[in-house]
């Protein structure tokens, strides 16, 4: 016993030190509606957050893992992802010419990406590369609550530190400094269903978009378990109940 709570003790002593050893805030854990193993995703809050990505993020951040028909699994109807992808324009081809061209894009296109390559992304962005945003929250450790407290966590530097140029300071970024300026502030985007577009939420609505982007099976995986613990549950009780009945003669 007294070996078991040594391991403990031992246990929260040295995560402790490693939590102490970062120079980043740790992390406030937000709740998530997608976390547990009932975990579901609020289809108001992933259009949303879509609306936020294509409002905010994707004039900078690409998401190449998604097609537009995508969106028909959070809630679009097909004729709002045909609306949608038509604003967007794909290089095609080549045609019978052999040259290539421009069209409207289709929900069978992949998310249209800002910039024509990484080049470009730099060019654009002082340098620094905006990386794609399709598998972000999994990319990132503790990706959910990460990128919720980053998007949130620009202050004024205190007055002992400089910050570079074109960077910008985070609590929540490695070093505190980050070359992304501040995407969301209360209000930077207005929701057509009358939700409060605070920053809190704009950013929260996002985090849920960007979470069913990397793992859109999520809901299915979750629903899969129960029903396995379900099943065992019940074959548990009826193997107990088997076993009592052939082995009620013997004494
Ligand atoms: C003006 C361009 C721009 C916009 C708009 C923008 N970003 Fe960024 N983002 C960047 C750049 C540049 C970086 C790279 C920062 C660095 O490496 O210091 C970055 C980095 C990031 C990172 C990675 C941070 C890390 O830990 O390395 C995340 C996550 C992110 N952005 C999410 C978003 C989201 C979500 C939005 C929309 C709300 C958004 N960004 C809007 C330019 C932008």
């Amino acid at each position: 016993m007294k070996i078991f709570i040594l391991f403990f003790l031992l246990f929260f002593y040295t995560s402790n030190l490693f939590a102490a050893e970062s120079s980043t805030k740790s992390l406030p854990q937000h709740e998530w509606s997608f976390e547990g193993i009932t975990g579901t995703f609020d289809r108001g809050a992933l259009q949303r957050g879509y609306q936020v990505y294509s409002e905010v993020c994707s004039g900078c951040h690409s998401m190449k893992l998604l097609y537009y028909r995508d969106l028909i699994d959070i809630g679009f109807s097909e004729d709002q992802v045909k609306a949608i992808a038509s604003e967007f324009t794909v290089i095609d081809g080549p045609n019978d010419e052999g040259e290539m061209f421009e069209r409207d894009a289709r929900p069978a296109d992949r998310f249209v990406s800002p910039y024509l390559n990484d080049n470009e992304a730099r060019a654009n962005n002082n340098g620094a590369y905006p990386p794609d945003l399709s598998v972000i929250t999994k990319a990132k450790k503790d990706g959910a609550n990460y990128i919720y407290n980053l998007l949130l966590g620009y202050k004024d530097p205190p007055a002992d530190m400089e910050v570079g140029e074109g960077m910008y300071y985070n609590i929540y970024m490695a070093g505190n400094q980050i070359a992304m300026p501040q995407p969301i502030y209360d209000e930077s985007v207005d929701y057509a269903d009358g939700t409060n577009n605070s920053a809190e939420q704009l950013a929260e609505d996002l985090v849920v978009f960007l979470t069913w982007a990397a793992e859109p099976e999520l809901e299915v995986r979750k629903n899969l378990g129960i029903k396995v613990i379900l099943f065992f549950i019940i074959l548990g009780f009826i193997i107990f109940l088997a076993k009592n009945r052939l082995w009620r003669e013997v004494h």
